[in-house]
């Protein structure tokens, strides 16, 4: 089967339920190496003390997999899921734990891995919630940041790269839960 929008030559890729992609926003290797630089970042910025990488799901899975093996320290995994309940007359969302993360945030360093930094809301929240569990720090990295980012009142210290104004998914990014399994971030047609 030939993909006749782009390139006439690019077979289409049988992961897209038949849609074709748009543009290719960060391929494979591209991912990897700033994956590679990220990694040397971290490791760089925590000389001691305990790091918990804590992964939000689902959307971090891919990049935090890849991330974590680019990361020359010791380290511990969590991950967390989080639900927004966005109140129709209200503008600020409620965040809640949906999974909590068993290992104890005490004294440690915490990384809190995302896909992709909107809106903040759900990050401004979180960083609010897992505060008061006296962790030694904690700081935010985002594979993608649209830059928009108006109600995050917490930096993200460490970013991947900004993201263009397109829904995008792939590399653990989805719609409607699919496409997450893509090695490359693109937006559809
Ligand atoms: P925020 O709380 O508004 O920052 O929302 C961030 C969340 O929205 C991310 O964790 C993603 O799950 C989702 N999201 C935002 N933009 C995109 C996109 O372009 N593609 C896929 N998911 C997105
Ligand atoms: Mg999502």
């Amino acid at each position: 089967m030939v993909h006749t929008e782009g390139s006439a030559t690019t077979p289409a890729d049988p992961r897209l339920q038949g849609r074709a992609v748009k543009r290719i926003a960060f391929d494979a290797s591209t991912i990897a190496g700033r994956v590679r630089e990220l990694g040397s970042e971290i490791t760089g910025s925590y000389p001691d003390g305990e790091l918990l990488v804590l992964g939000l799901l689902k959307g971090s899975f891919v990049f935090l997999a890849d991330l974590v093996r680019e990361i020359r320290r010791p380290l511990q995994v969590d991950f967390l899921v989080a639900s927004s309940y966005g109140d129709a007359t209200e503008s600020s969302g409620v965040v809640r734990l949906v999974y909590d993360p068993e290992t104890t945030l005490e004294d440690k360093h915490i990384l809190l891995v995302e896909d992709i930094v909107d809106t903040g809301r759900t990050l401004t929240r979180l960083v609010e919630l897992l505060a008061v569990r006296n962790p030694r720090s904690i700081e935010i990295c985002a594979l993608l940041h649209k830059h928009i980012a108006t109600e995050l009142r917490v930096p993200t210290r460490f970013v991947g790269f900004s993201a263009p104004n397109e829904f995008l998914v792939g590399y653990g990014l989805d719609h409607a839960e699919n496409f997450r399994h893509l090695p490359y971030v693109a937006s559809l047609e």
